[in-house]
């Protein structure tokens, strides 16, 4: 079901915690906030999830209105039909794998055919057999599974997940981020997704909204944001950053060249700082003349440390900064990319 939040904002005390935002979310597709600490991506979830009322704005959902602070609309969460994933997992310490999962469709005032649904949620999670065990007989993923499959069980038509990996450690992270995109897209969910982590959010998602302080600064396919970003908060949030000109021209490390490409290439020169060896290839650190801040390029050979290089940049393979949301038309239309808001 499309999801369509209009003008949504918030204050604490005051102080804004999110700015009037606007966000589609398409049927079936995958949506990740992705922003620093502190930039207003759970307070979004919540106020999405009927869990936290927001100062004004309305809320769609199948184009049914679900909020709306001027003509006074408020479903409950528990009639919004979403489902919620947390980094706590939140699970009931004295409720069975079972009971758990049941608990979610019965708060959904689903009451017939409860034991099929439950098992089928718990099969599609790979947890049959483990119906009877407490919370606290389960690993760290396991549990994890058991609160996807309490917020899947309805066959909701948003799922939103705050972080859901943030608690586990770095293999296991890596293994459910596969498992639980995958889950989403055959189950044809639609995902709202929050995370602090740059590598999660390109790595699952078909669309990712970049926040800083209450606002979103882009949004756009990962490639579009790795590839353009359009703010230099952006640019240096995701992946690796080398200014050509402070907070205005940039180049990711892998369009760092080491030989001259063409006779237009701008050559800059630099002394080697640093050298890491990671596997399939060095990451170089260099520091660069002409007063510019240090760079990264990546080479498929040692350099020694104190050695006098040149590099070369290919001008179509630069980055400028178009600052804000407004200047984003210009990117969008030369991208191409149809966008949702
Ligand atoms: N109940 C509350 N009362 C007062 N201030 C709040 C409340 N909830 C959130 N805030 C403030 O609103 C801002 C946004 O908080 P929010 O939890 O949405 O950030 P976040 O992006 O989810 O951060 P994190 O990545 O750390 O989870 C913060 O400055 C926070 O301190
Ligand atoms: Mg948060």
């Amino acid at each position: 079901m499309e999801i369509e939040i209009k003008g949504i904002h918030k204050s604490f005390q005051g102080t804004p915690a999110l700015l009037p935002t606007d966000l589609t979310l398409r049927q079936g597709e995958f949506t990740t906030l992705l922003g620093p600490s502190g930039c207003g991506k759970t307070t979004l979830l919540r106020m999405i999830a009927g869990l936290e009322q927001p100062d004004g704005g309305e809320i769609y959902s199948g184009g049914k209105c679900i909020y709306s602070k001027s003509r006074r609309i408020d479903v409950p969460a528990h009639k919004r039909h979403f489902g919620m994933v947390f980094q706590d997992f939140a699970l009931w310490p004295h409720m069975t794998v079972f009971e758990n999962v049941a608990f979610g469709l019965k708060a959904a005032k689903v009451h017939t055919g409860l034991k099929e649904k439950v098992t089928e949620a718990l099969a599609m999670v790979q947890l049959q057999g483990m119906e009877g065990r407490y919370p606290h007989q389960l690993s760290g993923g396991q549990q994890q599974r058991v609160a996807f499959a309490r917020a899947v069980a309805i066959r909701p038509s948003l799922v939103l997940f705050d972080e859901p990996l943030s608690a586990l450690d770095a293999v296991l992270r890596e293994e459910m981020r596969v498992e639980m995109m995958s889950l989403v897209k055959d189950m044809g969910l639609t995902a709202l997704y929050v995370t602090h982590d740059q590598v999660e959010a390109m790595s699952m998602s078909d669309h990712i909204i970049v926040m800083r302080k209450g606002e979103v600064l882009q949004r756009g396919t990962p490639e579009m944001i790795y590839e353009a970003p359009s703010h230099p908060f952006v640019a240096s949030f995701i992946g690796k950053s080398n200014w050509l000109e402070a907070d205005r021209v940039m180049v990711r490390p892998e369009q760092v060249g080491w030989s001259r490409s063409s006779e237009h290439d701008w050559r800059y020169r630099a002394t080697v700082h640093h050298v890491s060896y990671v596997g399939e290839r060095y990451e170089i650190r260099l520091l660069m003349m002409d007063g510019l801040d240090p760079w990264t390029a990546y080479s498929s050979k040692r350099f020694a440390v104190g050695e006098r290089v040149e590099v070369y940049v290919t001008p179509q393979s630069i980055c400028e900064m178009h600052e804000g949301e407004g200047a984003l038309t210009e990117v969008r239309q030369n991208l191409e990319f149809e966008f949702s808001s």
